[in-house]
Parts: C-alpha cells; structure tokens; sequence
C-alpha cells in the first residue's frame, strides 16, 4: 500500500519496544506516547510546503522560507489519542485541536459515536488524526467519514500500531490518505485486539480497567 508509511527510525522503535511492555506504568506509558508522537510529528510534516522569507541577521540579510500553505488541525480519537496530542503540539504550538469521541462497542467492534468538537474552519486545514491502535480499523473510517463530511480535503492519519487488517480497511474506504505508524504486528484476537501490541491504549494511558 503505497499510502502507508512505516516510521522505524531507531529512536522510535526503541521507545515503542518500552510502550508494549505490559510492565510499564501509566506515567511512563504517557511519556513515551508523547516522545513518540512528537518524533512521528517530524516526519508528518516533512512535506509542509515552505515559501521565501526575508529575515535580517545580527550581520546581513538571509533569504530564507517559512512554513507556508494550509494551517494544521490535530484531531485525536478520544480516548487514546488525547496520548498523542501533545507531542504533536510540540512540532506544531499553532495547530488547532478538535475531539472525535468514538469508543468500540465491545460485542459488535463497532465504533460508537459519543462527542465531537471541531475547528469551525475544518474544512481549510490539513487534518492530522491521531489514535494509537489501529484494529480492525473501525474508528479511524468512522473519524475520517466525520471530517470528510465536514467539509475536510486533506487528512492524515497517525498511529503507533496498526493491525493488517486495520490498514486495509483504512486503505479501502479512504485510499488517497497517507498513514504513518510505527510497527505494523501479526493479527487480531478474537475480541479484536492488536497481536502483540500494547494491550488497552486507552486503560493504559488512563490508568482505568
Ligand atoms: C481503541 C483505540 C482506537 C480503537 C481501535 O479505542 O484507541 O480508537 O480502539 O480499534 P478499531 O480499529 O477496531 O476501531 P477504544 O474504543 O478502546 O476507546 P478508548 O480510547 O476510550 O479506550
Ligand atoms: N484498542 C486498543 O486499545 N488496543 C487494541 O489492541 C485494539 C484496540
């Protein structure tokens, strides 16, 4: 799937390693989603178009660029994406946040829609989704459905961890949007969680049950 990107830059694949293990804790867990978030942010918006800039120097003038183009929006699926938020924020301070609430009913896995809170200029900004498991996929077409229903033209869409089958089903209902992860495991058990994984991103972070 040529829309899929794998982040494994060593920093990240080292961080993740300390991220599944079932004997971190939640405030380590919530830093390392951070770090991590922030180093996926870098690579994210590698492609930001930038236009000329004139700056002076102590010592003379610099033609220079500066980020140009359509303005940021980070738009996390509540819950385990507020994990994520952060970090990206450290990239981009000026980017606006919007809240897709969405939790997965656990007999049928499908995605239950619960709170939505958008930018009202949705539609003009370039959409970062960020969730750190994608499962069966449910939730990030279900959050991606929203936003493109809003008005949104340019989404990406940002997870630690993506299942195979989640990929697909992301890349079948919404093939022109980029996906960038981290680690891309086996399989899904059979109440639809991500072999090995993390286990619950949200209890994880949260610190619920
Ligand atoms: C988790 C995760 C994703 C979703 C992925 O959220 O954070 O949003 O499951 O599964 P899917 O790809 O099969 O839809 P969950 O529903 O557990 O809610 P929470 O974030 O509030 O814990
Ligand atoms: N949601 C999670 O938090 N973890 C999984 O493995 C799958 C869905």
């Amino acid at each position: 799937m040529k829309n899929v990107h794998l982040l494994d830059h060593p920093m990240i694949q080292h961080k993740l390693t300390f991220i599944r293990d079932k004997n971190t804790g939640s405030k380590e867990f919530r830093e390392l989603v951070e770090e991590v978030a922030m180093f996926m942010a870098y690579e994210v918006t590698r492609n930001l178009p930038l236009e000329d800039y004139v700056v002076e120097t102590p010592v003379a003038t610099a033609n220079t660029k500066v980020i140009s183009g359509k303005k940021l929006g980070i738009i996390p699926i509540l819950r385990a994406g507020l994990g994520m938020v952060n970090g990206m924020l450290r990239l981009v301070p000026a980017a606006k946040v919007g809240h897709i609430g969405l939790y997965r009913d656990p007999t049928t896995l499908l995605p239950v829609e619960y709170y939505v809170k958008l930018p009202t200029d949705v539609a003009e900004r370039e959409l970062i989704v960020v969730d750190p498991m994608l499962a069966t996929g449910g939730s990030a077409v279900a959050a991606i459905n929203y936003l493109k229903a809003k008005g949104a033209q340019t989404i990406k869409l940002v997870c630690l961890i993506a299942a195979p089958e989640g990929l697909r089903a992301v890349h079948k209902v919404h093939p022109e949007v980029d996906i960038f992860i981290a680690a891309i495991d086996s399989h899904l058990n059979e109440h639809a969680y991500i072999i090995p994984g993390l286990g619950d991103a949200g209890d994880r972070l949260f610190g619920t049950k």
